[in-house]
């Protein structure tokens, strides 16, 4: 698809929070004859470019999945790899300091490494100030471990007394999320031609619209992501109400 030649413009409907699924870099990679890691070095130079574009075009929060509780499956020199990538790009996710842009993790950190750790709480601190946009990362991060997360959390809460089954309601189980403040998902953007959720923001995505398209990660770029919200822009959201398109 083409970009439209309709500039995104304050009329347009930006999305609040975007949440990308950074699919088919291991393809890009495959297609040139490369090392799977090759791809994946790519999908973080792209991870960086379209954080700047978000950024200048509104956007609030993006979430990306980077690393799920399935992909420890994967070859163990790969999984080094992608490590080594976060901890280099949490070194340099300091420039985005320069833009105001605030850094946090979601998904389950105690099994990564201590050092990796120990980056990611000080990259968050010192982040806390930024305020134009915020960059999720979600690391070691499944939509049902989440949710068996923040069920442990409440059991604890009725075990003590602080709450009764009772009062157990669809907000004290988003406050027991990763996400805990950030909004829900609008729109969900997965590249690569695959048409699923794969586990990510399961309970975040109730009301999200998708965007599909088949351009590899490491290839998408900042007129894509346009494109996305363009399409979601021209969507009626009518959250199970009847919400005329004006
Ligand atoms: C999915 O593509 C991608 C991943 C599992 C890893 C994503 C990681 C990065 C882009 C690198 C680091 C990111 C940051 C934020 C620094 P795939 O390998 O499944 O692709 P394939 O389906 O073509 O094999």
């Amino acid at each position: 698809m083409f970009f439209r030649k309709k500039e995104i413009d304050t009329e347009l409907n930006v999305p609040v929070h975007i949440g990308i699924i950074m699919d088919g870099n291991g393809r890009w990679a495959k297609k040139r004859g490369l090392p799977r890691k090759m791809g994946h070095r790519e999908g973080a130079k792209t991870f960086r470019a379209i954080t700047r574009s978000c950024k200048k075009l509104g956007v609030k929060y993006v979430t990306y999945y980077a690393f799920s509780t399935e992909n420890w499956a994967r070859p163990k020199e790969e999984v080094d790899g992608i490590m080594d990538l976060f901890d280099k790009y949490l070194d340099e996710v300091n420039d985005f300091k320069d833009e105001n842009i605030r850094i946090r993790f979601i998904g389950d950190r105690s099994k990564l490494k201590p050092s990796l750790q120990n980056k990611m709480l000080n990259v968050e601190e010192t982040s806390r100030k930024y305020s134009s946009m915020d960059c999720v990362l979600a690391i070691n991060y499944g939509g049902r471990d989440e949710i068996c997360h923040a069920v442990k959390n409440i059991a604890e809460m009725v075990e003590f007394g602080a709450i009764k089954p009772k009062d157990i309601n669809e907000k004290i189980i988003t406050e027991n999320l990763y996400t805990q403040d950030i909004p829900p998902v609008d729109l969900i953007i997965r590249p690569s031609g695959e048409q699923r959720l794969s586990n990510f923001l399961i309970w975040q995505a109730a009301y999200s619209e998708y965007y599909f398209t088949n351009i590899l990660w490491p290839d998408f770029k900042e007129r894509d992501l346009k494109n996305a919200i363009l399409a979601y822009s021209d969507r009626n959201r009518r959250f199970g109400g009847v919400v005329e398109k004006k």
